[in-house]
């Protein structure tokens, strides 16, 4: 078994196997925030990534992705319904997000989330050479650190946390909230997207397992912990090249041309899940287009909504709602030829989303709670011509690095509609003066920076830092 020095560990590996049109079976990259923040920065890393193909058969051997190595590891069909559809996304997912949803408890799921913590433990700890550093990703994997110490104390371990920790009131719902702490405080740092998180999890630690803890530091059997925030990035440089591509911007004036050359675009790019905030934002544009502030012939709505943990019941009427009612607007306000709302649910390449990016006058990204929002900052990122006007929630992550942004409350169904038309209409200078600000931002803020500070703060020998982010 080769071992790497440096071990990501994420439920989801960061591609997919897809069906290709000649039939064959191909891999792309999965969507979703955590993949793309990592992908960019383990390319060409001497790097380990540990996760599951998705699928419930056994685990594949992959080929390496961009010079990372790819361990499966394989989820059974019970797994997959007490897991990742069970305890991960029927019980933290809506938790963690304001309980939009309620969270389901069921002692079955608890069950299958250990074993499967156990086992993606056991996997790093065979892939992680002597002293490496361990990087355990997101909400599926909170025992993994406990589990893996347990194993290799000799390992370097980190936790990132990438969707939002909820304020104590929430968290204390779960029946099994010491051992979740518990779990996470095996590793050396805890690095949350907000301060607040951070916050939050320190009041925890403090109140359910009655020990030393403040915003910075924890300690735990003679151990110290640190935690932070660190806010995730995209690779702005990328997604800026990407767009200023000549083939991509012409693909942009000719998606505009498709769209029948309307006077404003906006577009709005989410995974179908329930803490986006389609249902409302849907609502917004038909009562605007009811009230003729809006007319289908001069702006168009784009709405890519790619499907998402499709057996999840909650996210099953998600679907059938969101469809209804694109089905119903569109019945009411569209015309042959011009429908008031494209409704896309296909995964598309990095350069089709970059000219859409370049095409849309309005970005929607209005999710009701968001860890952070990549598709918000890509949409900045896209930018180079310093226009288009981003409309953003203040409740996702990004909010507070965006401030530039048009924000508005998407609960607000009244502010959610002036917030359209307030972009819709802004001037010319401020839409470019406010986008030119949170370009700068993103420029020095990226995927780098993030990696760095989120090492450094790990690895103080600082070894790690420099191998990964001098490319
Ligand atoms: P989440 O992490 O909840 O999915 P983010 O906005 O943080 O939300 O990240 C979503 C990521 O998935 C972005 O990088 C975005 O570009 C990508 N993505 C979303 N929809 C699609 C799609 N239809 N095709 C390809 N990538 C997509
Ligand atoms: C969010 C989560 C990730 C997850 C992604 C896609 O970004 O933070 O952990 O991978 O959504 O969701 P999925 O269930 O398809 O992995």
């Amino acid at each position: 078994m080769r071992q790497s020095s440096l071990v990501v560990v994420a439920n989801r590996l960061p591609i997919d196997d897809s069906v290709a049109p000649d039939g064959a079976c191909e891999w792309r990259r999965s969507p979703g925030g955590l993949v793309s923040a990592l992908h960019p920065l383990l390319r060409h890393a001497p790097a380990t990534w540990v996760g599951w193909a998705g699928g419930t058969g056994p685990a594949p051997n992959l080929p390496d992705v961009d010079g990372v190595r790819m361990r499966t590891v394989p989820l059974d069909q019970d797994d997959l319904r007490d897991h990742y559809e069970g305890f991960a996304n029927a019980t933290l997912w809506p938790l963690y997000h304001d309980s939009v949803e309620q969270p389901q408890h069921h002692r079955r799921w608890w069950e299958a989330y250990q074993r499967v913590n156990q086992r993606f433990a056991e996997a790093t700890a065979e892939v992680a050479e002597p002293g490496a550093v361990v990087w355990v990703q997101d909400y599926h994997l909170h025992l993994v650190p406990g589990m893996l110490r347990a194993i290799r104390p000799d390992l370097r371990i980190g936790f990132f946390l990438h969707v939002p920790f909820p304020p104590p009131e929430l968290f204390m719902q779960l029946p099994r909230r010491a051992e979740l702490l518990r779990g996470m405080l095996g590793a050396d740092l805890v690095g949350f997207q907000r301060a607040q998180a951070a916050h939050n999890f320190a009041q925890l630690v403090a109140k359910v397992l009655d020990l030393p803890a403040t915003d910075r530091r924890i300690g735990i059997d003679g151990r110290v912990v640190r935690i932070g925030a660190f806010p995730v990035s995209i690779d702005t440089a990328e997604m800026a090249a990407l767009a200023a591509r000549p083939d991509v911007a012409a693909r942009a004036r000719r998606l505009r041309q498709d769209l029948g050359s309307p006077e404003h675009v906006i577009l709005s790019v989410d995974r179908m899940d329930y803490t986006k905030g389609i249902e409302q934002r849907l609502k917004a544009y038909s009562e605007l287009l009811v009230s003729g502030h809006v007319k289908v012939r001069d702006t168009v709505l784009v709405q890519v909504a790619v499907p998402s943990r499709e057996r999840v019941g909650q996210y099953q009427i998600l679907r059938e709602r969101v469809e209804r009612e694109v089905g119903r607007i569109n019945g009411e306000f569209g015309r042959v030829g011009e429908p008031a709302i494209h409704y896309l649910t296909q995964p598309f390449d990095r350069a089709e989303l970059a000219a859409l990016y370049r095409v849309a006058d309005v970005m929607a990204v209005t999710p009701l709670r968001d860890g952070m929002n990549l598709v918000a900052k890509e949409y900045v990122a896209a930018r180079v011509d310093d226009a288009g006007a981003l409309l953003l929630s203040e409740f996702a992550g990004a909010a507070a690095e965006l401030p530039q942004a048009y924000l508005v409350n998407p609960h607000d169904l009244e502010g959610l509609k002036q917030g359209l038309l307030e972009s819709l209409h802004a001037a010319p200078a401020d839409v470019r003066a406010r986008m030119r600000a949170m370009r700068a931002h993103l420029h020095e803020h990226d995927i780098r920076a993030w990696a760095r500070s989120y090492l450094r703060a790990l690895d103080e020998t600082g070894a790690l830092v420099d191998r990964l982010t001098s490319t």
